[in-house]
């Protein structure tokens, strides 16, 4: 038996093509793992009424983590009409899989690290090295929303909130309210874990990302919970910047920031900010992280008109790979991968598309391959 049962969840579109890339390291790197794999995505979405059926989730259960590729999704009306006929006007709704494997399985914190690997042509500038923790599980993506909004809702609130009389008079289908809840648990968890992955990392300043001067309750209690968290870690500075204006920030200096950690929203926004500034989508790459699984992908999507050709860049999804090759606690085959990767880079005689180059996915993976 393998030491590690990697769960493998192509999904469609590119995630096919990144991920027969990153199965090339890792069987290079000869990690000791076997790889089920997993049914996820739109087709299953069409042929069951569920992207993410349930024997994925046994599946998920038994593994000690995940590769995800990635998985095309489509709005409530659209996604009904490709449904098969027989399972149209039953009331299914399409949820996205990824946020779903992130509530189920409580993968409360995304770590997204933003480098800069030298010589990378699409770098905004050379030594950028930010890393984003972001909540997983709460805030805006709670799920906790109304549209049309109830009339027990509307008569709750007209008699608990003085700010919502201006929408009392409207009726249920002219506004919609989507809750932004955070807990003092999510708070400090994800906090904690922004402390602790910078103290192991040796980092200096963790930067807690917030509104809480307009988003008083919600916000506000994620830098409260913050700020205990912090004084428990002397050695390392707290900082705190408006989610606003650390996007300005982040362009203008982004050497004046380490380590970030923000709720659900804030945190998803500033990861395509910083991600952008080290290359784009095919550079980026997530851990979705709880205590027992962690599920490991980069953060593009489906990409459906590439879709098949082989021609998008693997690199995010390989950098997904040495993120979980961290989190096993195999630090030699992931320095390994990273250390090649980032001289594939560096040399930039094999460069896809997005880079300005001609290669296709799989030389890039066998690029990076040789110089393992
Ligand atoms: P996308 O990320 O799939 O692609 C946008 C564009 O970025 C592509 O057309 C391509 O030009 C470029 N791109 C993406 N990945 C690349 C790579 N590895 N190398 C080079 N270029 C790359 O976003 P889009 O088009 O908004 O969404 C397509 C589908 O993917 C939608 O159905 C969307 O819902 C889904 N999606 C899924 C995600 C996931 O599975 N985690 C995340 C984001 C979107
Ligand atoms: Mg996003």
């Amino acid at each position: 038996m393998s030491k590690y049962t990697i769960a493998w969840l192509p999904g469609d579109g590119i995630g096919q093509d990144v991920m027969e890339a990153a199965r090339m390291v890792l069987d290079a790197l000869r990690l000791d793992a076997s790889y089920p794999q997993g049914d996820i995505g739109w087709e299953f979405w069409c042929a069951e009424g569920d992207a993410l059926p349930e024997r994925t989730v046994d599946l998920l259960k038994s593994c000690t983590a995940a590769m995800f590729g990635a998985i095309t999704s489509k709005p409530v009306v659209a996604a009904e009409a490709e449904l098969r006929p027989e399972l149209r006007g039953k009331g299914l709704v399409y949820r996205s899989p990824i946020v779903r494997m992130r509530q189920l399985f409580d993968l409360y914190t995304c770590l997204r690290p933003c480098k800069a690997y030298p010589g990378n042509p699409l770098n905004f500038k050379e030594g950028i090295d930010l890393v984003i923790l972001r909540e997983n599980t709460e805030d805006l993506y709670s799920g906790v929303e109304f549209h049309p909004v109830p009339a027990e809702l509307a008569s709750t609130l007209s008699s608990l909130s003085k700010p919502f009389r201006p929408f009392q008079g409207l009726s249920g289908d002219q506004y919609a309210v989507s809750c932004k809840i955070n807990t003092k648990r999510g708070s400090e968890r994800i906090v904690r874990a922004a402390f602790e992955w910078a103290r192991k990392n040796k980092r200096k300043k963790v930067t807690i990302v917030h509104k809480a001067n307009v988003v008083r309750a919600s916000d506000g209690l994620f830098l409260e919970e913050g700020r205990k968290v912090a004084r428990e870690y002397p050695d390392i500075q707290l900082d705190e910047a408006n989610v606003d204006a650390v996007c300005m920030w982040l362009l203008k200096n982004p050497f004046n920031y380490d380590v970030l950690v923000a709720p659900n929203l804030y945190g998803d926004i500033i990861s395509d900010l910083c991600a952008q500034m080290v290359g784009g989508l095919g550079f980026g790459c997530s851990g979705n992280i709880g205590e027992k699984l962690a599920v490991f992908e980069p953060s593009h999507g489906s990409a459906p008109k590439y879709a098949g050709q082989y021609k998008v860049n693997p690199i995010a999804t390989i950098l997904a790979a040495k993120m979980m090759l961290d989190w096993l606690g195999e630090t030699e085959k992931a320095n390994r991968l990273e250390n090649a990767t980032g001289a594939v880079i560096k040399e930039g005689a094999v460069r896809t598309y997005d880079m300005g180059g001609s290669a296709r996915t799989l030389d890039m993976a066998r690029a990076i391959v040789a110089r393992l």
